[in-house]
């Protein structure tokens, strides 16, 4: 879709639609996106800025937690409009000399892909130019193995992420495509799944009688059942 933000052209992608597709020069070398992680979850995210603070303890956090999204087959992409020279000095500097929340000697090796024509930032709406014409704000897509936006996140650029969150929307993302199920407010894996709602009265009428096995209704529209955390965990991480 196209907007119009202070007369500019902005494309803003959207949910349920196809990753917007595009070649890139990354730390870890060239990319074709999303063709070359067909069949992965990717989360693809940009950052204002190398060489900032919450930048620093973002791809900090996110490397150390880069083998748990491993695990559930998600692939991290990193983006900003600086140069792949000053990604390759910063993520070098970030290993070598910070320590944050306990981490330290942190090697990145997820791609950060170089960005100096803002091509791709323009392309998935990352520049917002109310908050920034020369940054790309903290933009985060959720991306399936069908290269289908699934989920987006913004933050503003003074706003560092929780990538606890980030983890538990692709471990929710794939429960619900799993278990064909929704998940509700601050839902984590163990807790009770959302039944989807009844589309007959019929359906209605069996689930208040208590004909849908280990199903529980407190009315027709809202039905709940448990998952165990082991089931979820299991199928989400495709573990035997
Ligand atoms: C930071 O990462 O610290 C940052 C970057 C751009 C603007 C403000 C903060």
């Amino acid at each position: 879709m196209e907007q119009t933000i202070q007369n500019n052209p902005v494309s803003m992608p959207r949910i349920g639609d196809p990753a917007p597709s595009f070649k890139a020069v990354t730390t870890q070398g060239d990319i074709n996106f999303p063709a070359d992680y067909s069949g992965k979850w990717v989360i693809l995210f940009s950052h204002p800025a190398d060489f900032t603070p919450v930048c620093t303890s973002e791809f900090m956090t996110f490397a150390s937690m880069e083998k748990q999204f491993e695990e559930a087959n998600c692939k991290l992409v990193g983006l900003s409009v600086d140069g792949l020279y000053s990604h390759i000095a910063w993520l070098r500097t970030i290993q070598e000399k910070i320590e944050f929340n306990g981490m330290k000697n942190v090697a990145v090796n997820f791609p950060l892909i170089e960005d100096t024509t803002m091509e791709v930032a323009k392309a998935y709406g990352m520049i917002q130019p109310g908050e920034s014409t020369t940054k790309a704000v903290r933009a985060v897509f959720f991306i399936d193995p069908k290269g289908i936006i699934r989920a987006i996140i913004y933050y503003p650029l003074s706003l560092g992420r929780n990538f606890d969150e980030l983890y538990r929307v692709i471990i929710a993302l794939k429960a619900a495509d799993e278990f064909s199920i929704a998940t509700p407010a601050d839902w984590n894996p163990g807790d009770d799944v959302i039944v989807p709602t009844a589309g007959s009265c019929g359906t209605a009428k069996d689930r208040m009688e208590g004909k849908e096995k280990d199903v529980k209704c407190y009315d027709w529209f809202f039905c709940t059942k448990k998952i165990d955390k082991d089931t979820v965990m299991k199928k989400v991480l495709n573990k035997k």
